[in-house]
């Protein structure tokens, strides 16, 4: 079986549904609201595992009553958590997440125990890290611990993938040249670049410099017009679907999680990215983060009606 490692975050997703955003001083009614597992890592590592990837997860949890759920979580989709441990006196990761009728989400997260992974705990999981095809990395824990887990899989000889998101200024372009993989949206890819990216022109452009800088494979997400992989296997486009989209939450997360799956199952780069752009479409079609993800038979049929 392939075997992944995703080292990072898990959130409680807590979802409202709005018609539109109430402005300051107003207080507004909203037609809907749903709790759910979600979080940039843990939502990565339960795509994969759905589709049938052996996962090992690196992450915290608070010490409130999220805890219990999440580690339960993790488990039902026979994710190894052994390394995902409890901080004591702090919440948990929490997203209080806004989904409007036009499917589009807004976020804001609160990092809790999630601040708290440190390098200690990759050292910890080193002997069942060595082990896994692909280390898998976002940015909702401490920058020390993402550059920590690059050096340790360069040391080790893993391929590592960064998703930079959320987005963050600044990072260091020495950790960033020593990625196997980097895949960005357009937003984040403009930040991390400094360039302006607006359509596969421009992230063309920008995914280059990366390339350049000694990136091996950048793949940028565009949404509902697909992605793009400019790397050592040349350079092309993947294109989108059209689907009827009801909530996009974690539509990137998706792809990274599928994306990760199909790469370590049979190498193919195309292949891989063609099937993230196909499940990352099929779960903008459901609500909710981790519960939109199709397991491998439900992705399957979607492939067949597309
Ligand atoms: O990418 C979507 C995710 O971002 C949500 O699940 C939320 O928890 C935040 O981490």
């Amino acid at each position: 079986m392939n075997k992944i490692a995703v080292i990072g975050s898990n959130m409680v997703d807590l979802i409202t549904y709005v018609d539109r955003m109430p402005s300051q001083g107003e207080t507004l009614e909203a037609p809907g609201f749903a709790m759910g597992c979600g979080g940039k890592g843990a939502n990565q590592a339960v795509a994969a595992a759905k589709l049938g990837a052996g996962v090992l997860m690196v992450s915290k949890v608070g010490e409130d009553m999220f805890a219990a759920n999440t580690l339960a979580n993790f488990q039902r989709f026979g994710i190894d958590s052994r390394f995902v441990t409890q901080v004591p006196g702090v919440s948990s990761g929490v997203a209080p997440i806004f989904v409007q009728s036009d499917s589009h989400n807004s976020i804001l997260i609160v990092k809790g125990a999630n601040a708290h992974l440190k390098p200690a705990d990759i050292d910890v999981a080193e002997a069942a890290l060595r082990d896994c095809q692909l280390i898998v990395l976002q940015l909702e824990i401490d920058l020390a611990t993402v550059y920590y887990a690059i050096a340790f899989a360069k040391r080790n000889g893993i391929p590592v993938l960064l998703n930079p998101a959320p987005a963050i200024a600044g990072l260091s372009r020495e950790h960033l040249s020593q990625l196997d993989f980097f895949i960005p949206n357009e937003g984040e890819l403009a930040l991390i670049t400094g360039r302006v990216v607006d359509g596969a022109e421009t992230a063309l452009i920008a995914a280059r410099q990366l390339t350049a800088e000694g990136v091996r494979h950048v793949i940028v997400t565009l949404g509902e017009k697909g992605a793009l992989y400019v790397g050592e296997e040349g350079e092309f486009h993947v294109p989108g679907h059209k689907v009827a989209a009801r909530d996009t939450t974690g539509a990137g997360d998706a792809f990274i999680g599928c994306f990760a799956h199909y790469w370590t199952r049979n190498g193919d780069m195309r292949n891989a990215i063609t099937q993230a752009v196909a499940y990352s479409a099929c779960s903008v079609t459901g609500l909710g983060t981790q519960s939109s993800y199709p397991d491998a038979t439900q992705f399957a049929q979607f492939l067949d009606h597309l």
